[in-house]
């Protein structure tokens, strides 16, 4: 059994296949944390992990006697032990766990071990979205119930497992049996106490057109968090936090990393105290946040995805990769291929009409494409970006013949459509907002702060749901549109709801999110062949919660590859590629002017879900041979990519050496029977040096045959023109190719890449 209680040292111990969770109760019946590793044997007795810091002027559990204080010192001191989920008031002064007012104006909150019980499966959250087992796969929960020493205030900590993933998820359930409203101004997802320093620690910050960059820093005493308050996850940081042995790399270190299942205002943090212990704790963001929980009542946290990995933070990616793609992401487009898209935005903005995407479809079809996703300015009369939000409905100077009229020229092609909305905003300038002004989130008595000109609808309420529901599933109804980018071009402010009350006002953020999670819940319920994908302008709600309603996220507006490196490699410290949405743009780039070889925009791409982001009518004849050659080759690779293993080779943050920077990652189908690796140089003046790349995960009793596609400068076809060749490399095996690594010439020029494919041969 995975998970077990032993009733005669009072351990709890959760066993993946390569961890150990461990927890004891201890006297006085509070929950301490033994262990979190490498996985030890069932027969190890753990209790002796039990031992606490020393604090310097303690607070000692009231139910401690002065005899035996003295034989214990730091062990009834709450602050010098590892705590499973920590009370408030009650002498543990690290990041709190649970923190609220009783009725009577008290926080005090004593939390001791009541009961437990262990499930044989992993339970959905109620309203919220949260990791699951397949049909196929066994798994397990672990429910630990703390209660309130002098009252019923309960807090039930769950944690589950699934075979085959060393992942724990974790969530908290508070009821409160009082009597009287217990509000609640704190209850995290899940906390971790650590009893070693070593570490660096990994967040990730950024901004609009480039998010989720890498800051790995030595741990520093006191605490380091991020945080979002703008009601969505944000581009400024991201729900996830990795701690790393100071000198872990891809493959070697122990690495804990954890993320959140959630979409709203979030806090992330680890606190690394004066004895040298870290505690990392996530969850909703206490800023703002107040629950009032009648009695009676329970209030569920979003699920944190907690793991360990002594492999280094690529073993730790991966191991997140295999269970957001498999046990985050749902429906039809979890397993099955997504169909190769062109989207116009960058083509054409605001400026198209029914002929000119079929004109779009038509040409982008030569080279490979299979759909044409219908960008922004559709519906309503917009024709820029300060009107007709809420209005989703057909602007016929643009689409004659309505969405239908268009899906089924694209249809006749062979080809599928796809539809922008962006379904929880509004405009000012709208039909919808001149009979309900009062839909969108204001702070009564205040002119709302506008982002983009738009306004946030209410989505806590269920009338503007159905509103927005009705529309789109009208649209949806009326032709076979096989796609949506949800999208959602700004922060909330002002945030009041006219349905709630004034002590449930600090309810709003996450009852928005809530809301939001109802309307993509239906959607996708009432049209499960619609493959979504998830948009925040650009990356700025790039999260786990929102993969479980569409398994692929926009990954950042900024389609220029040598910026998209580094957004894409932060990325997938803890993401999937497969949730990715990459495409190759134009060159010169529209936001940053860098050319960029098709190669190197394409392999770019398909490090994500790959498509096209352009007019096909301004490319010439070579660029379309080999933007066709690109999608044939990602269609071909299309299950290794997707459903093989990751790996990091070279990181776009760090300088290969002194004259060139290389970013360079591979992946390897899990028969081990195929790989792609990928490498682009992005800034070299020819200094006529090999490049050696060690590979990864390959079988090394194979061979296998590489054919290289690079970027050569053919001046005298074109001058300054990268040309995309082709040439064999030969039979190389996997042991060779892991240890003597794969010599490459570096390319004259920036953005110069090349694409190896490797084929085991017998
Ligand atoms: C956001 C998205 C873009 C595009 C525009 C349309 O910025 O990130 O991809 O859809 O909105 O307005």
């Amino acid at each position: 059994m995975p998970i077990f209680f032993n009733e005669k040292t009072k351990v709890f111990t959760i066993n993946t296949q390569n961890t150990t969770y461990a927890m004891m109760i201890e006297p006085y019946h509070l929950l301490t944390h033994l262990y979190y590793g490498e996985r030890i044997d069932e027969s190890a007795d753990l209790t002796y992990l039990t031992n606490a810091g020393s604090v310097g002027r303690p607070a000692i559990y009231p139910d401690v006697t002065y005899d035996e204080f003295e034989g214990g010192a730091g062990k009834f001191c709450p602050h010098a032990r590892l705590l499973e989920y920590s009370g408030f008031g009650v002498g543990d002064f690290r990041t709190t766990s649970l923190q609220g007012r009783f009725s009577d104006g008290s926080q005090t909150t004593d939390l001791r071990y009541h009961s437990h019980k262990i499930i044989d499966s992993k339970p959905s959250l109620e309203g919220i979205p949260a990791v699951y087992a397949n049909e196929n796969e066994k798994a397990q929960t672990l429910v630990i119930t703390l209660k309130d020493k002098v009252c019923e205030l309960y807090a039930e900590l769950s944690y589950s497992i699934i075979e085959g993933h060393d992942e724990i998820m974790r969530s908290v359930r508070i009821v409160n049996k009082t009597g009287a409203p217990f509000m609640i101004d704190c209850a995290l997802s899940m906390s971790l106490d650590i009893p070693r320093k070593d570490f660096d620690v990994i967040t990730f910050y950024g901004k609009p057109n480039n998010e989720r960059y890498v800051d790995r820093s030595p741990i520093r005493h006191g605490k380091t968090s991020c945080e979002s308050t703008a009601g969505l996850t944000n581009h400024f940081s991201n729900n996830s936090i990795i701690l790393c042995e100071t000198s872990a790399t891809e493959e070697s270190g122990d690495c804990y990393g954890a993320t959140l299942v959630y979409s709203g205002n979030y806090s992330v943090s680890c606190e690394l105290d004066h004895v040298g212990r870290v505690r990392m704790a996530l969850g909703i963001s206490p800023t703002g946040f107040c629950w009032k929980l009648e009695d009676g009542e329970a209030f569920v946290t979003p699920e944190a995805i907690m793991s360990y990995s002594n492999k280094g933070l690529g073993g730790l990616s991966r191991g997140f990769h295999n269970l957001i793609r498999y046990n985050v992401c749902r429906g039809k487009y979890k397993d099955a291929r997504r169909p190769v898209l062109i989207n116009n935005w960058e083509a054409t903005v605001f400026d198209f009409n029914e002929d000119k995407l079929v004109e779009i479809a038509k040409e982008a079809k030569d080279f490979g494409v299979e759909m044409l996703v219908m960008d922004d300015g559709w519906f309503g009369h917009r024709n820029w970006d300060n009107n007709s939000l809420g209005d989703w409905f057909e602007l016929k100077d643009k689409l004659p013949n309505g969405i239908p009229g268009l899906c089924k020229r694209i249809n006749e092609l062979g080809m599928k459509l796809g539809v922008w909305f962006e379904p929880e905003m509004i405009s000012e300038d709208s039909e919808l907002y001149r009979k309900h002004p009062d839909w969108c989130i204001k702070t009564p008595g205040r002119d709302p702060f506008r982002g983009r000109w738009e306004l946030v609808l209410d989505l806590t309420r269920q009338e503007i749901r159905d509103c927005i529901y009705n529309q789109m599933a009208k649209i949806l109804s009326e032709s076979p549109v096989a796609y949506i980018k949800w999208d959602a071009n700004r922060y909330i402010t002002d945030a009041y709801s006219l349905s709630l009350s004034a002590d449930s006002q600090g309810e709003f953020f996450h009852r928005y999110v809530l809301g939001l999670y109802d309307l993509m819940e239906r959607i996708c319920k009432n049209f499960p062949d619609v493959l979504f994908e998830n948009c925040a302008s650009g990356g700025g709600r790039y999260d786990a919660g929102m993969m479980y309603y569409s398994p692929q996220i926009w990954c950042s507006d900024n389609t220029d590859p040598a910026h998209r490196m580094k957004i894409q490699y932060g990325s997938s410290l803890i993401y999937p590629v497969s949730t990715m949405g990459s495409h190759v743009a134009y060159s010169p780039n529209i936001n940053t002017f860098h050319p960029a070889s098709v190669l190197t925009r394409g392999i770019t791409a398909m490090a994500g879900t790959f498509g096209f982001e352009l007019d096909p009518s301004l490319e010439d004849e070579k660029s379309k041979k080999e933007m066709l050659i690109m999608t044939d080759l990602y269609k071909k690779h299309y299950f290794t990519i997707n459903h093989g293993d990751y790996y990091r080779i070279a990181s776009p943050y760090e300088q290969a050496n002194a004259m060139s920077r290389i970013s360079a990652w591979q992946f390897v189908s899990k028969d081990k029977e195929s790989a792609l690796f990928n490498m682009v140089q992005m800034d070299n003046v020819n200094d006529g040096a090999d490049a050696i790349f060690k590979l990864k995960g390959l079988d090394k009793n194979k061979n296998y045959k590489l054919h290289m596609y690079y970027d050569e400068r053919n001046d005298k076809i074109k001058p300054f023109t990268p040309w995309l060749e082709q040439k064999e490399l030969g039979v190389f095996s996997g042991d060779v190719l892991m240890k003597a690594g794969l010599h490459l010439n570096l390319f004259r020029g920036d953005n110069m890449s090349a694409l190896i494919e490797l084929e085991a041969v017998k």
